[in-house]
């Protein structure tokens, strides 16, 4: 067609088929904005080379302004024939200030330099709304852990389970800040992502070797708000680890948000009975009128296995992928838009349903102590007594076999019992044979006891407020 960018050496036009191939404006009209705002740029870098008067450079800008209002209005809209978001905008471009002025902008710039550059910006904006929108999510956490701690008494109990089997009672609070702190981590990621990416602004790489009008990619990049340009112009057409960076981090969000979701599943039900889902978080059965389900964590966990495979796609796309442009890297759009889609419809969600969540304190304080949970305070017990570990976890051992076959818990066993299964057993083990002195004792960094926990959340708030 006649707006194409390639036309002059071809004797006739593209087949349809080839341009049902080829088109991207499906998926990368989303970058219009980012596009006319590196053209803006670019046409600053054309008028300091002294390849445009003054009055062509004012021209361009104002209708760059112009197509960005009809983008925003959503008035602006690419023809079929457009390949990309590039090649449409260069076209409206042209339809806006002529042929003579507007058939200047493409000097010194390819969609290669282009695309590299406007993905990069794109992702920069986007990872400051996954975070924030992460911080969300680690302050409802945080915010159900402080709830959950007390005052009064020591707080909210649960069995601590590894194997997902009791192991030893544990603070809810303590629990729910695990996955904050896993959260927060992500939320580094992408501060870390961001620093790489910020100072690595391509425009002016051309098709890969650069350009030869004396333009400054420094000026653009300083435009782009980019702390610098690309030190190789090759690196800066064809790398994408920093769209697979991005889609790892997005990855292991939905694998940490999982984590969380598959608790929340298994809480919920009549078996767990550890919390109550809130309606407005909630959702209901077609045919079962009784039924409450927990929608939003079996979403999060499905969408967990869709950010993976974006992942997994693109690097599959990457692999072996010689320097320098290749067209398969136009594969490269899709999903990590996907992964940012969905982080930003499922966060929100996600959270809401999570500050919202009601714990059922008395069943997981019953629960707390079953399962012999405390066995392990009476070897640590034992061995703040003198007694060398091996021998203390053979005694405890032997109070839970004792246990087992009575039926009874460890607190029930009697004194005569305790003696009889060793003479260091003493009436004094009684004292942490109860969950809210187990769960006291652990009170080095780091652990479960009611203080360290409440420390513990004033330095994830803390580095909440620094992210
Ligand atoms: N639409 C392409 C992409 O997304 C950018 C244009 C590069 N095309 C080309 N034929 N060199 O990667």
């Amino acid at each position: 067609g006649a707006g194409k960018l390639w036309g002059g050496r071809f004797a006739g036009g593209p087949s349809p088929e080839l341009e049902a191939l080829s088109r991207s404006t499906h998926f990368d009209w989303r970058l219009g904005l980012y596009d006319i705002g590196g053209s803006h740029a670019h046409a600053k870098a054309l008028a300091a080379a002294g390849l445009l008067s003054p009055e062509e450079e004012a021209e361009l800008h104002r209708g760059l302004d112009v197509l960005a209002e009809r983008f925003a209005q959503g008035t602006l809209v690419p023809d079929p024939s457009d390949e990309d978001v590039h090649g449409a905008l260069e076209r409206l471009l042209i339809e806006e200030v002529g042929p003579d002025i507007g058939g200047k902008i493409r000097a010194g710039r390819s969609r290669n330099d282009q695309i590299a550059t406007l993905f990069r910006w794109y992702l920069l904006d986007h990872s400051l709304t996954v975070g924030a929108l992460l911080l969300d999510l680690v302050d409802a956490l945080a915010g159900q852990a402080e709830q959950h701690l007390g005052p009064p008494g020591i707080g909210t109990v649960m069995p601590g389970r590894t194997h997902l089997q009791h192991a030893q009672p544990v603070l809810l609070s303590h629990h729910l800040l695990a996955h904050a702190w896993a959260l927060l981590r992500d939320v580094d990621r992408l501060a870390d992502w961001r620093r790489r990416v910020e100072s690595d602004s391509p425009y002016g790489s051309g098709a890969l070797a650069g350009q030869s009008l004396g333009l400054d990619p420094e000026l653009v990049a300083r435009e782009l708000n980019f702390t610098g340009s690309t030190a190789n112009s090759i690196d800066g057409t064809a790398s994408r680890d920093f769209v697979s960076e991005f889609a790892f981090v997005a990855a292991q969000v939905g694998v940490d948000i999982s984590r969380i979701a598959e608790e929340v599943i298994l809480w919920a039900t009549k078996e767990f009975g550890f919390v109550t889902l809130h309606d407005s978080w909630s959702t209901g059965s077609s045919i079962m009128p009784q039924k409450k389900n927990p929608d939003i964590s079996e979403l999060a966990r499905g969408k967990a296995g869709r950010l993976v495979g974006n992942l997994t796609g693109l690097l599959t796309t990457l692999k072996a992928l010689p320097l320098a442009y290749n067209r398969d890297l136009q594969e490269d759009k899709e999903p990590v838009f996907d992964s940012i889609d969905t982080l930003e419809v499922l966060l929100p969600a996600f959270t809401g349903q999570v500050a919202t969540l009601t714990f059922n304190a008395d069943r997981m304080a019953e629960l707390a102590p079953q399962g012999f949970s405390l066995a392990t305070d009476i070897a640590e017990w034992l061995v703040r007594q003198g007694v060398p570990f091996r021998v203390a976890h053979e005694v405890a051992g032997a109070c839970v076999r004792e246990c087992e076959e009575l039926g009874i818990e460890l607190h029930e066993l009697s004194d005569e019992q305790f003696a009889a299964i060793s003479p260091t057993l003493t009436p004094e083990v009684r004292a942490v044979l109860t969950v809210e002195g187990s769960v006291a004792s652990r009170d080095g960094r780091g652990g479960t006891a009611p203080v360290r926990v409440g420390e513990q959340l004033g330095e994830l708030r803390a580095r909440v407020a620094g992210a």
